[in-house]
This record gives C-alpha cells, sequence and structure tokens, in this order.
C-alpha cells in the first residue's frame, strides 16, 4: 500500500463517528477491504478447526483464507503443523481434497515429495545439488490450546500466551481435545465480515429473531429491561450453580447483559466465560434437555454454557453434552464464508447416544437467523440512501466495542 491508499484509508477511518455504525464505505471500498486482510486477517490469530479433526498422524484439513490455501496436519510428532499449500518447485497447491489422510504430500503437477511435516524428500529429475533443506514446504504458526487449532499468517504474530492462558482454565473441564465432530456444516453467506460480528455483539434483535434462544438464556437483558424479577431469578439460579461449580473449581458470571468484549481500551480480542442458562436448561438444546451424554470432565450436567471468542473470526457456545463452534472466513466485500462446527464427548455414538435432529436445530436455527439478518443488513447498507444511525447505549455496547477494536487495528496498520 502506498502513502497516497494508506492516507485515504485514515480518511476514510475518521469519518465514523462515535456510537453509531460503520459508514457505507466500510462495506464497499476494494482499497479498505484489502487493507483488513493485511491490518487484521494476515496478522491476527485464526481458529482453523478442533484438533479432534485430524486424530491422526496424516490426518488433514485445508483452510482457505482469502487466497492462500493452508494444510492443517497432523505430524509423526504427534504436533499439529499449518503448512502453506504451496509446491516449493512451481507453485501448484498440492492437495486438492479439503481433508483426508496422507503419507507424504505429492505434488500432482511434478510429484515432488513432501513429509508430513513439510520437509521436501523427493524431487525427480532434479539436478543433484539441489539443498532439499531449503525447499520444505512454508509454514504458518500453529497453536493448539484445549483441542483448539489457531493458526497464524503473520511472519511475526502477535503473543499467543495471553489468551493460551485465559481459555485453557475456563476450556479445560470441556475435553474439546478428545471429543468427536458430530456434524460439520459451511455456509456463503452474503454479508461483510464485520456485520457478522456486529450482528453477533448485540442481543437487542433477539427477542424477536431468536424465540428459542431467548427461552434458554438470560444475556438478552440489559439495564433497561432487566426487571427485579429477573434479576431475582438470575441471581438464585446463580448463587445455586455458583455453589456446584466452586467445587468443581469452576466459576460463573452472574451479571446481566451480556459479556462486555472485545476490550480495545486495553487491546484484548479473545475472552472465554461461563454464564448460568435459565431454570430447567441443562443445554442449549431446542427443550433444555441433554443432547448427548456429558462431554470432558463434567459429572454433573448443571454447568451453564461456556463461550469462548476470539477476534477476528472466532466463537464457539458449549453446554454440558455439546459444542458449537462458529469460524468466519471473509471472502470479498460482501461474502463471509461460515463453518459450523458440533461436537460430542469422544465416546459418544450416534444413534446410540445422539441423533443429530435433536443435537443441531438449536443453534443450527440460531445461525440460519442470524445469517439472514446479516444479508438484510449488507443489502441495505449497499443503498446510496445508507447512513449509520445511533447505537444503543444499553444494548450495543458491544457492537460499540467490536467497531472501536476494528478501527484500532486499521489505525496502526495504516499508520506504521
Ligand atoms: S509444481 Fe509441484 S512438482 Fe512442479
Ligand atoms: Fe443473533
Amino acid at each position: 500500500m502506498d502513502a497516497q491508499e494508506a492516507q485515504r484509508i485514515k480518511t476514510l477511518l475518521d469519518t465514523r463517528q462515535p456510537n453509531h455504525g460503520l459508514p457505507r464505505p466500510f462495506y464497499h471500498d476494494e482499497l479498505l477491504y484489502l487493507a483488513e486482510m493485511e491490518a487484521i486477517w494476515r496478522q491476527g490469530w485464526l481458529f482453523a478447526g478442533h484438533s479432534c479433526q485430524v486424530p491422526n498422524p496424516g490426518d488433514y484439513f485445508l483452510y482457505n483464507v482469502e487466497g492462500d490455501s493452508v494444510i492443517i496436519v497432523r505430524g509423526d510428532d504427534g504436533e499439529i503443523h499449518a503448512l502453506f499449500n504451496v509446491c516449493r518447485h512451481r507453485g501448484s497447491v498440492i492437495c486438492q481434497e479439503q481433508e483426508g489422510s496422507v503419507k507424504r504430500f505429492i505434488c500432482p503437477y511434478h510429484q515432488w515429495t513432501y513429509d508430513r511435516r513439510g520437509n521436501l524428500l523427493l524431487q525427480r529429475g532434479m539436478q543433484e545439488d539441489l539443498d532439499k533443506t531449503q525447499l520444505g514446504l512454508h509454514r504458518a504458526h500453529a497453536r493448539e490450546v484445549e483441542g483448539m487449532i489457531f493458526i497464524s499468517l503473520a511472519e511475526m504474530p502477535v503473543d499467543f500466551d495471553p489468551i493460551e492462558k485465559a481459555i485453557t482454565p475456563v476450556a479445560r473441564p470441556q475435553g474439546l481435545a478428545r471429543g468427536r465432530v458430530a456434524k460439520i456444516m459451511d455456509f456463503d453467506v452474503a454479508s461483510n465480515w464485520k456485520l457478522v460480528w456486529e450482528n453477533n455483539r448485540e442481543c437487542y434483535h433477539c427477542n424477536v429473531n431468536h424465540p428459542h434462544y431467548i427461552k434458554a438464556n438470560f444475556d438478552h437483558y440489559n439495564a433497561d429491561d432487566a426487571i427485579p424479577r429477573v434479576v431475582e431469578r438470575l441471581k438464585s439460579v446463580t448463587t445455586r450453580l455458583e455453589f456446584k461449580l466452586a467445587a468443581q473449581g469452576k466459576s460463573l458470571r452472574d451479571e446481566t447483559g451480556m459479556t462486555e468484549f472485545p476490550d480495545p481500551d486495553h487491546g484484548i480480542w479473545y475472552a472465554a466465560n461461563r454464564t448460568p442458562l435459565v431454570e430447567g436448561y441443562v443445554s442449549e438444546s431446542m427443550d433444555g434437555q441433554q443432547v448427548a451424554p456429558l462431554m470432558g470432565d463434567y459429572t454433573d450436567p448443571e454447568v451453564g454454557t461456556l463461550r469462548i471468542r476470539a477476534l477476528p473470526n472466532f466463537w464457539i457456545h458449549a453446554s454440558c453434552d455439546h459444542s458449537v463452534a462458529v469460524r468466519l472466513t471473509p471472502h470479498g466485500l460482501s461474502h463471509t464464508d461460515i463453518r459450523m462446527i458440533w461436537l460430542v464427548d469422544g465416546k459418544a455414538v450416534e444413534g446410540r447416544d445422539y441423533d443429530l435432529e435433536k443435537l443441531l436445530p438449536f443453534w443450527l436455527l440460531t445461525a440460519e437467523q442470524d445469517w439472514k439478518i446479516c444479508t438484510n443488513q449488507q443489502a441495505g447498507v449497499s443503498s446510496h440512501a445508507y447512513t449509520p444511525g445511533p447505537l444503543s447505549t444499553y444494548k450495543e455496547y458491544n457492537l460499540d466495542r467490536f467497531i472501536r477494536w476494528y478501527l484500532q487495528e486499521m489505525r496502526v496498520f495504516v499508520e506504521q
């Protein structure tokens, strides 16, 4: 990006009025989109998938991020590796299947062959003095935390240790690393990636758009509508649950409203917490009842719900019996590829211990309602008549936090 382009973006970033949405160009400007890819998507840590998707050495899946295809593979050392899916000879992609299991990676073009860590093993027909050690597949950074795989395409990514420290104690009892995939679903949502996050960061829309979600949760109540009866209910549910959880070394968050996230003032892009479900709900299922065996270390279904989020592309909701991860990947200005991954306990057997008809609907319905909302909003912000309106300080404080985080990341990038 040249100085003139950086200046144009800087000027654009300054057009956002405090406590308002983002102006139209934020969803339409190609140059801004390219800058976002550099400033945010190729800098930060991206959730790629769960380690239980690749249980054995050689198991892999691809994660494609705007032109970069990355092979997430379990190596012979048992570690997860992230290798760029680009041959070191003349650049062909190597893996063409989205997932599979390999002994070696063999390029389809001239059959250069790499081991499961990306080291070059064979290159027929080439001169003898070639230094193979210099021709391994390019690597991306990969970290696994409690069964969640994060990668970074940056040369020098931001420190991962703080997120690992924050997530580990809260996520550990869920046993995601010992889970199994019950279902993976992919969606192409006709919406800019920021709109998907903006929608995720408020529950102002929940009462009307997610009638089943609000039956299970308290977090759609805010300071303006948490009437004393609701506060009392939350308090009593929390006290009961806290008592149980304390005995298991887990803690709970007991305020009305959504957890405040992100924290742009302190550069916090990740969060993990547990919140209570309403009385009678032990799982985020349609009737609140357990829909699969208990996961991980749980011995009692009453553990509330575990929520983890990491910008720019990940959140997960987990009940005592299943988890649902959501992975976002921008695909042009007005499309986002969204993958949802349902996990159950590793020992659970479909048909015997769980049925997809009971497991999927709660979050699938919620997701489809949200994707529709985002598509509607993308269509609206495309209009020349669109101007950002004011945000509710009661209900959209997290949306404001997201926008401020975004603007800050972008400013750091264009000012360097
Ligand atoms: S491009 Fe891969 S072997 Fe030639
Ligand atoms: Fe929603």
